[in-house]
């Protein structure tokens, strides 16, 4: 059983990354290996609208045929048996990168087709672990519902959860930042977070159950 973990934040240590490696703990204690890669960093780009994805006879079709870092990672997402994404939230939308993911991950597995609009070559189960200033689940439920169902429609059982109201830097004092209250930051970062963790890997422990 094999799982990759996809880290939308620019930050390779920090909210979302933690929350995946807690989550990929999780997939681990359940048997899986897991690949988790950081987007970010990576030469990724939406979708071109070539449709090469939809060109009848055509090698990709049902793929994306975009060469940049993300098509190997892409292929890997539908080798495997489980895919987890996390991204903090930017103004209300994913972040760049997680958005690139999803227009080549979604465009893909549709066609515009009367009879059978899903081609994803399977199902998999989904966790996606959205990371929030925000300061409890739901604030975004545009997004959440929108990713959720687009999601369950062309990859697969999609479980959402969110970790809010985060740190966002070590010391707000260094920061224009006075619309926080740093006290009450710190001590959600000692109890909730914890919790957020916990929450996190128990999806990634709980996830491969989803299989269809
Ligand atoms: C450019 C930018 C835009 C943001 N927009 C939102 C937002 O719309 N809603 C929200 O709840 N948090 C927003 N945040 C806060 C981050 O989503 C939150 O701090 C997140 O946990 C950061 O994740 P990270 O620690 O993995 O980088 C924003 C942060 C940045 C840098």
């Amino acid at each position: 059983m094999k799982v990759v973990l996809i880290n939308g934040s620019p930050r390779k240590n920090w909210n979302t990354a933690q929350m995946l490696e807690s989550a990929a703990q999780g997939c681990r204690d359940a048997g899986a290996e897991t690949s988790l890669y950081h987007i970010y960093d990576m030469d990724v780009k939406g979708c071109s609208s070539c449709f090469a994805c939809k060109l009848l006879g055509g090698k990709s079709y049902g793929k994306c045929a975009l060469n940049d870092a993300l098509k190997p990672i892409l292929e890997e997402i539908w080798q495997s048996d489980a895919l987890i994404v996390g991204s903090p939230v930017y103004f209300a939308d994913v972040t760049a990168c997680t958005r690139a993911l999803f227009e080549r991950l979604w465009f893909s597995s549709l066609a515009y087709n009367r009879e059978r609009m899903v081609i994803s070559p399977k199902r998999l189960p989904v966790g996606v672990i959205f990371t929030t200033n925000a300061p409890q689940p739901g604030f975004h439920k545009a997004l959440n519902e929108l990713v959720t169902r687009t999601m369950t429609t062309f990859v697969g059982p999609t479980e959402l959860i969110e970790a809010n109201d985060t740190l966002q830097f070590d010391d707000y004092s260094k920061y224009d930042a006075s619309m926080f209250d740093v006290e009450a930051k710190r001590r959600r970062r000692e109890e909730v977070f914890p919790q957020d963790l916990k929450r996190a890997y128990e999806l990634g422990r709980r996830l491969l159950e989803k299989k269809e």
